[in-house]
């Protein structure tokens, strides 16, 4: 199950959710947008993918709790893959965050996850081998002088990983997190707009360039495989280096 599919167009959809459908996953997403939802459903449908999804805001515990159950009932209680990545953000310094931003950013990137994964749990253990993987991001691993909210969600993200990686390896779960650098998605031309971010990003980047959705995906199909069955607790940076350029 991916826990975030669709978006203002199915390519971004197709991007994100290809690489486990085209290694033969089942996979259930979710959007906010009915339309768009079901448009990229049936795009995948025909190209032969074994796909489906519903509506649900996850920043909504109802409605998470209802995408739940309905995972369920279509899996027969068992989920052997939850990949955890919906996430928003909006580039503000710490002294213009409101208290509302606070409450949205905490609720859209770090709680959600967090009780969806507290809800799968049954179902994941159930697979006897499953694995989680959390989408965060370099912002959680080293800092930068904006988006302080954001970094927050994000950091606790990488050490959720850790902790459930702990707790829940007796149950057979897996559990690790893929941080991207900037990768050319809506989201980050959101925040590129201006060039400024863009151009410090390149010059602290060995392989100077942006990446790409499917640079991501891969390795959460990867962290998914049996080959990676004794990878756990990891936070793995698909940076093109960003996290480890000194000077
Ligand atoms: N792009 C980057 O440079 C970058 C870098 C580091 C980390 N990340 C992380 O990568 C993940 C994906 O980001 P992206 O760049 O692909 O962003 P994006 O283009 O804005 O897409 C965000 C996705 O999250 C979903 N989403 C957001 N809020 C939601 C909610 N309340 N309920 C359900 N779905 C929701 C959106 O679905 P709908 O709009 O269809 O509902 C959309 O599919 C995020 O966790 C982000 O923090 C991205």
């Amino acid at each position: 199950m991916v826990s975030s599919g669709n978006d203002r167009s199915c390519y971004w959809w197709n991007q994100r959710n290809r690489e486990l459908a085209e290694l033969g996953a089942y996979v259930y997403t979710c959007s906010r947008n009915e339309t768009e939802l079901n448009e990229c459903l049936q795009q995948w449908t025909t190209k032969g993918f074994q796909v489906s999804g519903s509506v649900c805001d996850m920043a909504s515990s109802a409605q998470r709790k209802d995408l739940i159950t309905k995972v369920s009932s279509i899996f027969n209680g068992k989920l052997n893959i939850l990949v955890n990545n919906v996430g928003t953000n909006i580039m503000k310094h710490t002294l213009e965050y409101t208290e509302d931003d606070f409450s949205f950013f905490v609720k859209t990137n770090l709680e959600s996850a967090y009780h969806i994964t507290q809800l799968a749990h049954p179902l994941l253990k159930a697979s006897q081998a499953a694995s989680i993987v959390f989408i965060s991001s370099t912002a959680g691993v080293v800092a930068i002088d904006i988006g302080s909210i954001y970094s927050a969600t994000k950091g606790a993200i990488n050490q959720l990983t850790k902790n459930l990686a702990c707790e829940w390896a007796k149950d057979n779960i897996r559990t690790n997190c893929v941080a991207p650098g900037i990768i050319k998605t809506p989201l980050a031309e959101s925040h590129l707009e201006d060039g400024k971010l863009l151009e410090k990003y390149l010059r602290r980047t060995p392989l100077g360039r942006l990446g790409e959705v499917k640079e991501v995906s891969s390795m959460v199909a990867f962290l998914c495989l049996p080959a990676a069955s004794y990878i756990t607790g990891q936070t793995i940076c698909v940076d093109g280096g960003f996290t480890v350029f000194g000077l």
